[in-house]
């Protein structure tokens, strides 16, 4: 702010009597006058020893709503609101000025239409050079907007920090430079068990098992946030007592305006009951991996064994049966062929079987084989019209080409019990180091009576329908993801994606 002392000074009183002054010294005394005059950011005008105002600027007619004509000769204390006239403020104020020379104060003032604004005032005796009074200069600048301003920061700093107080999930707090914590919240607390007096003050590094004190681990992480400006970790903490969490860390490096390191942020998550899930989900999905590879495993054994004896033997008694009704009589040869017959009825049944248990397509690697056989037997006795597109760069490896057939399978035994579709469409892409595959039907949509989020439908208990559920652990099992919607048509679409090595990321 503008030292007024050195715009308005006791010997400018009398400086009208002073003969014109020659170029390049100081400037006359009506130049001090315009210049006073003119300005409009600061109130100036002078008072006479007993307070009444004698002259007035652009500044105070704009920021207090008088003109010059309206104040001359009133009193300055017309500017104070009620409260400071009863404890004779005004009065107080030109006494102390009058008494050490200057007067600053902030305050509350009234305008000309009664409203209030936030001033900050200086008020400067001027003196006559034999010492006597001659009155006061004051200056007075209207703050409401900077203290309103002000008031937002702090309001909004102190929110700010009730809010970051107040979190109970996360452990915010701050470290001085060389670590030691100098606030802690609730969540701080609630994790890690010490109270906000029991921990300021202390070293960070409490927090840290032994074996991470040994590899001087707190002391890099804080030299790694103040090189890079930030810091992020995972691994065991300590609590108060002693019991272990697992935490997500992340520690920010503050820095002022000038660039100096004044601390840091830490905000630490506790991931224990996290990381608890995510193992038993990984370790459910090893399940579930090991049984579905055994239950293939049974299948084919099973298949193999229908096929290479079963079916077999069946055969010879049905070459025996033909020869046999060719030596009989033809009245006997009749019923012997009618036993034949159901013999290859039979046989195509166990074919049948055979090809589900484990199509032998899947063997002789080719998937697509495998699913247009299927396709062939599901579609084509029900008059719906079918089709498969492959785009596949090379054939998946066998398990994956297994999983990709069974879920397809159920999608498509669910085209065949549900959609009431005239069409079906498998399609399948290589895609990312895996395979795409769409099941796709023209059918009524799985939509409306099913939420597609869970994969069950939403009217009917989840526990009576296992087709979707395990298509998609299925899928999850094998590294990939499942999802059902809207179709192309109109129908229910099933799309997945298998990768061609187990645990392959898309
Ligand atoms: N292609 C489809 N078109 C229309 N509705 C479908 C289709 N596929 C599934 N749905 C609906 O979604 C439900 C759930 O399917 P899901 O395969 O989980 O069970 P399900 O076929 O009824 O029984 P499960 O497969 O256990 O023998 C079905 O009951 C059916 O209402
Ligand atoms: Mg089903």
């Amino acid at each position: 702010m503008a030292p007024p002392q050195s715009i308005v000074h006791s010997d400018a009183m009398a400086a009208a009597d002073h003969p014109a002054q020659p170029a390049l010294e100081p400037p006359a005394e009506d130049a001090y006058r315009l210049l006073v005059d003119s300005v409009i950011d600061y109130a100036i005008f002078m008072l006479d020893p007993t307070g009444r105002v004698i002259s007035w600027n652009a500044g105070a007619e704009r920021i207090k709503g008088y003109s010059a004509e309206d104040i001359i000769g009133k009193h300055f204390s017309t500017f104070y609101p009620p409260e400071d006239l009863d404890a004779r403020k005004p009065w107080y104020e030109l006494e102390v000025a009058a008494e050490v020379g200057r007067f600053e104060d902030e305050g509350w003032r009234l305008r000309k239409d009664g409203s209030r604004f936030w001033a900050n005032v200086i008020i400067t005796a001027l003196f006559e050079k034999s010492g006597r009074l001659r009155g006061f200069a004051k200056v007075t600048r209207d703050m409401t907007e900077r203290m309103r301003a002000e008031e937002a920061l702090r309001a909004s700093e102190e929110r700010f920090r009730l809010l970051v107080q107040g979190v109970i999930d996360y452990a915010i707090f701050m470290l001085d430079p060389t670590g030691r914590v100098i606030s802690w919240n609730a969540g701080a607390e609630r994790i890690k068990g010490y109270s906000a007096e029991e921990i300021v003050g202390e070293h960070f590094s409490t927090f840290y098992p032994p074996e991470d004190l040994v590899a001087r681990k707190p002391w890099r992480e804080l030299e790694v946030a103040a090189e890079v400006g930030r810091f992020e970790d995972e691994g065991w903490r300590l609590r108060k007592d002693g019991s272990r969490f697992w935490a997500n860390v992340i520690i920010t490096a503050l820095t002022d305006a000038a660039g100096r390191l004044r601390g840091f942020a830490k905000v630490t998550r506790d991931m224990t009951e996290h990381r608890r899930v995510e193992r038993t989900l990984t370790e459910q999905r090893r399940l579930v991996g090991h049984l579905v590879e055994a239950q293939e495993l049974e299948r084919r054994r099973i298949a193999w064994d229908v096929h290479d004896d079963s079916i077999q033997s069946m055969v010879a008694v049905g070459m025996r049966l033909q020869l046999l009704a060719n030596r009989l009589p033809e009245q006997d040869a009749a019923v012997v062929r009618q036993l034949d017959e159901a013999v290859r009825a039979s046989i195509g049944r166990l074919r049948n079987l055979v090809f589900r248990l484990r199509p032998p397509e899947l063997d002789r690697h080719s998937l697509a084989q495998a699913l247009d056989h299927y396709l062939t037997d599901l579609a084509g006795p029900r008059g719906m019209t079918y089709r498969l597109r492959h785009a596949l760069d090379q054939e998946p490896p066998v398990e994956s080409a297994i999983t990709i057939f069974r879920i397809c399978q159920e999608a498509l035994v669910n085209v065949r019990k549900h959609a009431r579709a005239s069409a079906v469409e498998v399609s399948l892409t290589s895609v990312d180091g895996g395979t795409l595959v769409e099941v796709a039907d023209n059918g009524i949509g799985v939509g409306a009576h099913v939420d597609t989020d869970a994969g069950v439908p939403a009217d009917r208990p989840a526990t009576d329908h296992f087709g979707m559920i395990e298509m998609r652990e299925r899928a999850e099992t094998a590294g990939g993801w499942w999802s059902v919607g809207r179709g192309p048509d109109g129908g229910t679409a099933v799309r997945f994606w298998i990768p061609d090595s187990p645990g392959g990321e898309p």
